[in-house]
């Protein structure tokens, strides 16, 4: 993603993006780098993240979290799932800084217990929803969704949690809510970057009401059977499988139901980069970044072929319709 630079609104990517992605440009790329010695740069940032991987163990103080295999059309792809350690790893939670190794090193501070998520706006019922009592509200079931990075990683993870609609059904929305908005946790304390320039905090997401209630939007609070560690958005996020994973808001603790269109953080920071819908789209190209292909975290050696980028990340049958007559390019 992006880091502003502050002068005359240029913008440039942040070296922990230049990097990963350089790492995997063809090998004539890298062999003119080595000659250069900037390959030597990008190497030693890859092998401290694959180092803080090797590290990562199984954390046994992670509750287990039991669920049942959804039966959601789409909900399980049969794809390789991606290891625990890179899933953990390799991290986008700006409030914890911007490498991707970052959160993993820093969300330890993240206290996760007292948590409310608070329910407000165009609704017959708002309600302050203690993390426990939210936990209980669904029955929990194992997702395994591909996620796609608007930078061009995709993840494959057992994800646990409920539908959203779940919850949207329980708080009843007024006849002229249209937008459903997440808010995050900002808070310096616990938050190193939470006062940096790089968003305008809190972290901010939304979706549309009928995207909301698409069955594939998972209000979540596991993954690979386990509550979530810090670093993936600890206690409850949102995963929005069809759409770039930084509409995937982490660590919620407001939903809020409006008539007009929320502001979004990335949004904010870049209108011309970062649209409010974000659909997984190989054929709209991010202005600095092709959008058609992907490479797959911890699988996808140095010099591996990327794979193809799939319309919707894949969920086109179950969430095309909604698209339905609008242009995607204009509304990106
Ligand atoms: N949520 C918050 N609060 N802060 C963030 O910086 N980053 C987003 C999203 N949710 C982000 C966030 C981005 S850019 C991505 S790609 C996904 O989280 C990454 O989720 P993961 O680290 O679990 O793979």
């Amino acid at each position: 993603m992006l880091i502003r630079t502050g002068r005359d609104g240029f913008q440039h990517p942040h070296s922990s993006e230049i990097t990963p992605r350089a790492v995997y440009e063809d090998r004539r790329q890298i062999l003119k780098w080595m000659a250069t010695g900037a390959a030597g740069a990008a190497l030693a940032t890859w092998a401290q993240r694959e180092a803080l991987a090797q590290q990562v163990q199984r954390p046994g103080k992670l509750a287990q979290l039991a669920a049942v295999r959804s039966t959601v059309s789409g909900a399980v792809t049969m794809e390789k799932v991606t290891e625990y350690k890179d899933a953990t790893t390799y991290n986008n939670f700006y409030e914890f800084g911007t490498d991707k190794s970052d959160p993993a090193q820093n969300a330890h501070t993240l206290k996760t217990r007292p948590w409310t998520v608070e329910v407000e706006g165009l609704v017959k019922k708002p309600a302050k929803y203690a993390i426990e009592d939210l936990l209980k509200l669904g029955a929990q079931e194992e997702r395994i969704y591909r996620l796609r990075c608007v930078e061009g990683w995709s993840m494959v993870v057992p994800w646990v949690g409920y539908s959203l609609s779940r919850l949207i059904e329980k708080v009843e929305p007024l006849g002229n809510a249209k937008y459903v908005e997440f808010l995050t946790l900002a808070d310096k304390a616990t938050m190193p970057f939470v006062g940096s320039r790089v968003l305008d905090w809190p972290y901010a997401e939304a979706l549309r009401m009928d995207e909301a209630m698409n069955p594939l939007t998972l209000l979540t609070f596991g993954m690979y059977g386990e509550v979530l560690p810090n670093q993936n958005g600890a206690p409850v996020r949102l995963v929005v499988p069809w759409k770039y994973g930084f509409k995937s808001a982490k660590s919620i603790v407001k939903i809020r139901f409006t008539e007009q269109m929320p502001k979004t953080a990335w949004n904010k920071a870049a209108a011309n980069e970062y649209g409010f819908y974000s659909n997984v789209n190989p054929n709209v190209d991010h202005p600095r970044w092709s959008q058609a292909t992907e490479r797959r975290i911890g699988e996808d050696g140095l010099f591996a072929k990327k794979r193809k980028t799939l319309m919707f990340n894949g969920y086109e049958a179950q969430v095309g319709q909604m698209y339905a007559g609008m242009d995607l390019k204009k509304d990106y």
